[in-house]
């Protein structure tokens, strides 16, 4: 059965261009983000593999490292890192899994037969510090991700495995949050001794956690 929500991230090892990893060992208590890519020298995934190194410094802040994948092999990434530099006016700051014989494809469900016999469809798992999968979105061949979006769930998910809130449609860091359902009026006012905005009952707003 394909990978879930709250699933364990399938541990692997790996060739990269960064040299062999064990998924486990290489985040330690890291959150990760492994993206898969259909092929390497096409044009979609050489615009998003440069917006994911232009946003190293967004990963590093969250604390999260990153990896990609392909069916490509080593020196065909090598050298398609070259044109990604050149065009994107970013380097490959991340490393790129060889996935030549499949076996991480297979674990985390990248080739969908329907949409191709041979490529890797455009996948993304979030991966906690507990090495669960927290986020799957997968994407068509021909649709360049939002990768500003990822961020924005990582932003959401980092904040909601520390506090007891939700975060509402279309949110950005820093706007205002749920209080969770689970939590109480009476817990509410020990965490929120300011007040909350009750639009609803079942919906309070209150200015996001900051610590
Ligand atoms: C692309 O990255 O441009 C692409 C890759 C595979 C199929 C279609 C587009």
């Amino acid at each position: 059965m394909a990978l879930q929500l709250g699933d364990t991230a399938p541990n692997f090892t790996a060739a990269t261009t960064d040299g062999e990893i064990d998924l486990y060992d290489w985040k330690g208590d890291s959150w990760a983000i492994l993206f898969s890519h259909p092929k390497d020298f096409t044009p979609v995934c050489t615009t998003e593999l440069g917006a994911v190194a232009r946003l190293k410094p967004e990963w590093d802040k969250r604390n999260v490292k990153v990896v990609g994948l392909s069916v490509d092999e080593l020196t065909n990434h090598a050298a398609w890192s070259a044109d990604i530099e050149e065009t994107q006016g970013s380097a490959v700051n991340f490393p790129i899994i060889a996935d030549t014989d499949r076996k991480v494809s297979d674990l985390y469900d990248l080739i969908h037969p329907n949409a191709s016999d041979t490529l890797t469809v455009r996948s993304v798992f979030v991966i906690g510090p507990d090495n669960k999968v927290k986020l799957i979105i997968t994407y068509p061949a021909s649709t360049g991700r939002n990768f500003d979006e990822i961020l924005r769930v990582v932003d959401s998910l980092q904040l909601t495995a520390k506090h007891k809130v939700a975060t509402p449609v279309n949110w950005k860091h820093g706007e205002d949050v749920i209080i969770a359902g689970a939590v109480s009026d009476e817990d509410a006012k020990l965490q929120y001794p300011g007040g909350w905005n009750a639009v609803k009952p079942y919906l309070r707003l209150v200015p996001a956690p900051t610590d």
